[in-house]
Formats: C-alpha cells, structure tokens, sequence
C-alpha cells in the first residue's frame, strides 16, 4: 500500500512516516520545508533503514500534485501540511485561510480526479471551543475563536459535504489534543526556531538555557493548581494513532471523527515538575496573567477513537518529558 503524506517533514508528519514505514507501508512524502528542514528526511531514512520517495513542494500547486499521482499509485492520503501557529492566525487571517483551505481543495480535486477517494485529515482539539464539560466527546459542540482554528472547522466541513455527495470516500478526521515528545532516538522532534508559542518547546528552551524564565500563563484558573491542564500525547502515540485511522479508511467508506489523546489533563506546573524530575534540570518559571483566548481546562474522552479505531496511548507523562529534552540535547 502506498500512502502519501502531506507535510512529511512536519513535527507530527515526520513521525508518522517513521510509523508508517516501520508498518511496512510505502510513503511519498511532499513538503514545502516551510515550517520544518530538509534534513528531516535523511533522519527518517535513518531511522526506519527504509527508503521512500520525497517530493519538494506546495500542496497549492496542482502541478506538483498531478505529477505525484501521476508518477505513484496512491492508495490513500494523510494531510499533515497546513500552518498552526493560532497567534500568527489571528495576525495573518488570509495567508492561514488561503494555504490550508486552498491546499486541501487542491489535494481533494487532484485525488478525485485520480479516482484516489481514502484521506485521514489532520484536525485538531481547538475545534471544541470553551467545551461545556470535560472529557470532550466528538459529539461535542463545534466552535472556534481564531483563524486557525476555524481553518480546521471549514475542513472538517468541506469533508463532510464531500462525503455526503460521494460515499465512495473514506474520510477519517483526526482532532489531536496536545503533542509534545519526540522520537526515542532522539534524531526528530520539535525545536521551533524562533520563540515557541507552545508550553513543551518554551519549557526545553528554559532547561537547555536558551531562554531565560517560563511565563506560565495565569494560576486562577478552576483546576488542580489554578494552572492551564491539558491532555498531553506522545507524538509517537499520535503517529501510530494515523496508522490506526489509515487502517480503518483502506478498509471502509465512511466519514467520521476522532479525538487522539490520553483521556488524562495535566496543568502547566505538574508538566514543569515533571519535566525538572525526569530530566534533572530546573526550569525557571513565574506566574503572570492569563493569555488572551485560552480556557481552563481541556481533555478528551477516547472512548470512541478505541472502539472505532482500537486507538488508545501507551507512553506516559514522564517519557513525554523525557524524549522532548532529549531530542533537543541531541540536536545541539
Ligand atoms: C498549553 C498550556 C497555556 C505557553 C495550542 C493550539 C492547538 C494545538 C496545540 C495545533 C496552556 C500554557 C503555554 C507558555 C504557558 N496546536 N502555556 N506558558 O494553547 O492548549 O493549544 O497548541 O493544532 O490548536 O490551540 O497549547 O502549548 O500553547 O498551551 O503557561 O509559554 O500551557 O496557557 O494552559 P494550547 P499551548
């Protein structure tokens, strides 16, 4: 089965060709390496001692596309590739809703023209909203508060409508909770160039003293600590979390949802303690106001995604905190 992956490159994309490989699948990977490195990809290689095929480009580009169906018999698609900074969003509307919607409808058109209909579509959490209760179930109220977000909505829509015209699709929309670790070989993973919007990038940066304090975002909040929890999953876990969907597409019709998390919330200061213990670093940090749009509390009820998909995570906080450092250890 050949599988091509957009974003290949990409933090989530890179380990889930990791996953794919080591599954015996093959892979095309297309990246336009502007939000990742090129050398990612002689990392994979390294990796899975397993070779693939890679193109460079925008998933814009129809041409691009049409020649890498033209060239490869594609089985399904996994469409990582998309901006997901939410600040950048809110600063930059039309350059987020220009790329990832008109990528996505440049893929959806190139693939049904190459009769290719099976595409597991990278979604995320933020689609929930302020959620009601916790955990969140797929069911749950749709609802965004910034471009990004509302980027991911729009898809998941164009999805459904796509299904609904055509049940011959196979469509599996992944909403992930929040990713953070990197692989145990410590060769890929997540270190953002300029300064991490994200807690588990900014918190690697403090230990490895390449940023000075941790900001930590607020401590009146309604939880644990007064501290932000959210449901954190290994990258790994989230990887092997497509293979399950892919699984599911290549044998089915179908369009649906599924959250990818642990099911468990963590607040900022008990991943910063954790982080400190397992990695025996400090990581200075001081409470300042909340940011703008963030809620309280957020995780996923994974009931779903394991009876659709047999989906459930293995790795644990303390080896999340363990493979994100290091990774970046590894990588100085
Ligand atoms: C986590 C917690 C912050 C940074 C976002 C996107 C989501 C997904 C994951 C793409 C919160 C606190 C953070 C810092 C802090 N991205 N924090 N100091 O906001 O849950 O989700 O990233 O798909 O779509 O919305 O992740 O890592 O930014 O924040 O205290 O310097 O850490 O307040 O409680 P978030 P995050």
């Amino acid at each position: 089965m050949k599988i091509l992956v957009t974003g290949a490159t990409g933090y989530i994309g890179s380990h889930t060709v990791v996953e794919l490989l080591n599954n015996n699948y093959d892979v095309v990977g297309i990246d336009d390496f502007s939000n990742s490195k090129k050398e990612v990809v002689d990392k994979i290689k390294e990796i899975t001692k397993k070779d693939f095929k890679f193109y460079e480009g925008n998933v814009c580009c129809k041409q691009t596309l049409n020649k890498i169906f033209d060239e490869n018999k594609i089985d399904a698609v996994i469409h990582f590739a998309g901006y997901k900074a939410v600040g950048e969003s809110v600063s930059k509307p039309l350059m987020y809703y220009r790329n990832n919607i008109d990528s996505t409808l440049t893929l959806l058109e190139t693939m049904n023209e190459h009769n290719v209909k099976k595409i597991a579509f990278s979604s995320s959490a933020t689609v929930y909203g302020k959620p009601e209760k916790l955990p969140i179930k797929e069911d749950f109220p749709l609802s965004t508060t910034n471009p990004y977000g509302t980027t991911k909505l729009v898809i998941e829509g164009i999805l459904r409508d796509l299904y609904k015209s055509d049940n011959s699709w196979s469509i599996a929309i992944l909403r992930y909770f929040n990713p953070i670790g990197a692989h145990e070989s410590g060769l890929i993973g997540e270190n953002p160039n300029d300064i991490p919007n994200n807690l588990m990038p900014y918190i690697v940066k403090v230990a490895n003293k390449e940023l000075d304090c941790l900001n930590v975002f607020g401590n009146d909040y309604d939880t644990i600590d007064g501290t932000g929890v959210r449901d954190y999953i290994h990258v790994v876990d989230l990887a092997n979390g497509h293979v399950k969907a892919l699984e599911k597409i290549l044998k089915e019709t179908g369009c649906d949802a599924y959250n990818l998390g642990t099911g468990r919330g963590y607040s900022v200061l008990e991943l910063v303690n954790t982080f400190s213990k397992v990695n025996n670093v400090d990581v200075n940090y001081k409470i300042v106001g909340r940011r703008p749009g963030d809620i309280g509390a957020c995780f996923a009820d994974t009931s779903y995604a394991l009876d659709k998909l047999g989906f459930k995570t293995t790795k644990g906080i303390e080896e999340m905190c363990r493979d994100s450092y290091n990774f970046v250890k590894k990588s100085k």
